[in-house]
């Protein structure tokens, strides 16, 4: 087998891009992510896509990020400020989780500290099996951490969830009630079923627990990474204090620098399905690997820039790309989270009040707006579970 090595934003788009190279980075993690959307190919992909496609529309973003999330942030926050201290990454993963708990349809009846921190865990636990391919680990070890959490999952959360649904539905198909008074998340969708796509209840279970775990682990993640860039802007450029704690719209841009300069996942492989040319004039064969490494691509410097390795959130970006560069991907895996979390990127004149920010600006500016800064006592430290260079601990102190 060999390894083609592809860092070039062109020839990364064009792999993405191309119909002949299927999803392989997640062979490892396969407990949890066998047969969900991601690693899914061809037709099977498009249509269970384009079945759960209808939760991720840009209208009820926009909904989300005006009504729902900011009860949600004001409940998990508001603890924290008045202590005035918190770890980042546990708050990050504690919000985030939230957040795609709402989206992947699983209720949290009680509201109750004890309900959030067993979710939570089980939730870190999928992560640590979804992206076991970068595990410094054990990784048989992992794997049946992650069987124990699914089962968990499915007594405690799963199987209520689903009931609860299972019994609107009907009401639903009696009449009973409107249509807008389903949920509107995934596990709704793929329990109607209305394309009548092939979903065993094993294979249900993960993939709402993909959503779960891919919608909080990288938007926490993304999230320490920001605020720890603008912490060091900030340090190091006073004179844009004011614009980034008052101008939501350069703090949006501040979050996409960090995004761009720090993928969730540093590479993402294909395997192709047939004999295939790549971009770059190399051929490629079905036991071969292609790994588009997006991180390097992110720094290709005539389209990013010379300084392309730093951090500058005042950065111009090359015309027909994206500030955040490939972070979300593109082609036919393109993350849905895409919009959610990252927003609409700013383009001509745009209304402030109106612009659809992302989860991820909102969260750090929530976090700015109460003062958060790194506590001088106690520095953070990176993971040492994964490969990948997130954030173990960011502690932080807030102002009282
Ligand atoms: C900063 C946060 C996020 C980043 C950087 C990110 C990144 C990515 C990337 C790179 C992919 C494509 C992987 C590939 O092509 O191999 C992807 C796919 C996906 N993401 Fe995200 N993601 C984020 C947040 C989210 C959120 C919040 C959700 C859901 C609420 C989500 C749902 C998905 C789904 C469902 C896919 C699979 C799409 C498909 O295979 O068709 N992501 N994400």
């Amino acid at each position: 087998m060999a390894t083609i090595v592809l860092d070039r934003v062109a020839d990364a788009l064009a792999a993405l891009k191309n119909e002949h190279l299927a999803q392989s980075l997640y062979d490892e993690g396969k407990v949890i992510m066998d047969g969900v959307l991601l690693t899914l190919h061809g037709e099977e992909h498009r249509k269970r896509r384009v079945l759960e496609f209808r939760v991720f529309r840009r209208s009820f973003f926009r909904y989300y990020e005006t009504e729902v999330f900011p009860r949600a942030l004001a409940e998990i926050l508001g603890p924290e400020i008045a202590k005035g201290r918190t770890d980042l990454v546990e708050f990050g993963y504690r919000i985030t989780m939230n957040l795609t708990a709402d989206f992947a349809g699983i209720d949290r009846p009680e509201k109750s500290a004890r309900e959030t921190e067993a979710l939570l865990k089980i939730v870190k636990t999928f992560s640590e099996g979804a992206t076991l391919v970068h595990s410094t680990r054990d990784k048989e070890e992992v794997r049946n951490e992650v069987r124990a959490a699914l089962v968990e999952f499915d007594r405690l959360f799963l199987q209520p969830s689903i009931a609860r649904r299972l019994d609107l539905i009907a009401r639903f198909n009696r009449g009973e009630i409107a249509e807008d008074d389903l949920p509107r998340d995934v596990l709704t969708v793929l329990l109607r079923n209305e394309d009548k796509v092939d979903l065993p209840p094993d294979l249900l279970r993960r993939e709402i627990a993909f959503y779960l775990q891919a919608g909080s682990h990288s938007t926490a993640n993304s999230t320490v990474h920001a605020i720890h860039h603008v912490f060091e802007w900030l340090r190091d450029h006073p004179e844009d204090r004011e614009r980034v704690l008052k101008d939501r719209l350069f703090l949006q841009r501040c979050v996409h620098e960090s995004l761009r300069l720090h993928p969730a996942s540093p590479v993402s492989w294909r395997r192709p399905v047939c004999p295939v040319s790549l971009s770059t004039g190399a051929s490629a064969e079905p036991t071969d690997r292609i790994e588009i490494n997006l991180w390097a691509a992110n720094r290709q410097k005539d389209i990013f820039g010379e300084d392309a390795d730093a951090y500058n959130p005042h950065r111009s970006v090359a015309q027909g790309y994206e500030p955040f560069g490939l972070t979300f991907g593109t082609g036919v895996h393109t993350c849905l989270g895409r919009d959610l979390d990252g927003g609409l990127v700013a383009k001509g004149d745009v209304d402030p009040a109106n612009h659809q920010y992302g989860i991820i600006t909102l969260l750090v500016g929530a976090l700015l707006d109460a003062g958060a800064r790194p506590d001088p006592d106690d520095p953070p430290e990176l993971a040492t579970y994964t490969e990948r260079p997130n954030w173990g601990r960011y502690p932080v102190l807030f102002r009282r």
